[in-house]
């Protein structure tokens, strides 16, 4: 058995919308091993970008606990969770979230400078050449199409080699062409790094690469 480098221990979370609350997760539990490529699957509404949020440390539960790497992030504040998710997690969202006032370059730079990596520079040239883009390492986003963003992002959810990248729909806003280079290029590098990947998605064509299928649905997950 491979080591765990994810957990969730019933987990819920609701929303409060005008008088009325919304439970979105009802006490979901789940496991995913080092190295594992997991897809949650679900409509549109079903809670997969909450969830991912949830895992991720991107926001908190309303109860239950979240294990990365042994670690209970649900008890950090978020002095401490922040740098421990920047070295640990790797995001990648369907509408790319690139800093516009950035290059490229230093898009994918970012999460290694906030670690105070001094080869910061070195490591994102690098990633850009393995995704064919380092000649466009100086564009701001504006200058780049919706397939270059993505892959920008991806070259960032990467840059620190965190345990687990989580990508949440990362074809979504792309049409199918480059939506299947984003994917075979987010899949290969996986690979290479030998990343956990937890990735989002309501395609089923998607699904068919992955190690395990998650379903979520009415708040609940069943396999
Ligand atoms: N910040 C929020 N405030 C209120 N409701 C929310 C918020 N975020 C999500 N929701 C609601 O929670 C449900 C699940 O949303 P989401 O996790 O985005 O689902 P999915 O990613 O599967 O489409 C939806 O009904 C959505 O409207
Ligand atoms: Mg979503």
């Amino acid at each position: 058995m491979a080591e765990q480098v994810l957990k969730a221990e019933d987990v819920s979370k609701s929303y409060q919308v005008a008088e009325r609350s919304i439970r979105v997760l009802d006490r979901v539990s789940l496991v995913v091993a080092q190295g594992e490529f997991l897809v949650v699957e679900g409509k549109s509404g079903s809670g997969k970008s909450t969830l991912l949020g949830l895992l991720s440390g991107l926001d908190r539960p309303d109860t239950g606990r979240i294990f990365l790497h042994g670690r209970d992030i649900t008890m950090l504040s978020e002095d401490q969770l922040a740098p421990f998710r920047n070295r640990a997690t790797g995001y990648v969202f369907q509408s790319f979230h690139l800093v516009p006032s950035l290059t490229a370059l230093e898009n994918v730079m970012f999460p290694a400078e906030l670690n105070r990596d001094p080869n910061a520079g070195e490591k994102a040239a690098e990633l850009l050449r393995r995704v064919n883009l380092y000649e466009r390492g100086a564009n701001f986003p504006h200058q780049l199409s919706g397939g270059e963003k993505q892959r920008i992002a991806i070259c960032r959810a990467l840059v620190n080699r965190p345990q687990v990248v989580f990508a949440d729909e990362p074809t979504g806003n792309l049409d199918s062409a480059n939506g299947e280079t984003v994917l075979h290029l987010l899949l290969e590098l996986r690979r290479e790094l030998e990343t956990t990947l937890v990735l989002a998605t309501h395609s089923r064509e998607i699904s068919r690469s992955a190690d395990r299928i998650l379903h979520l649905a009415d708040g609940r997950i069943t396999p």
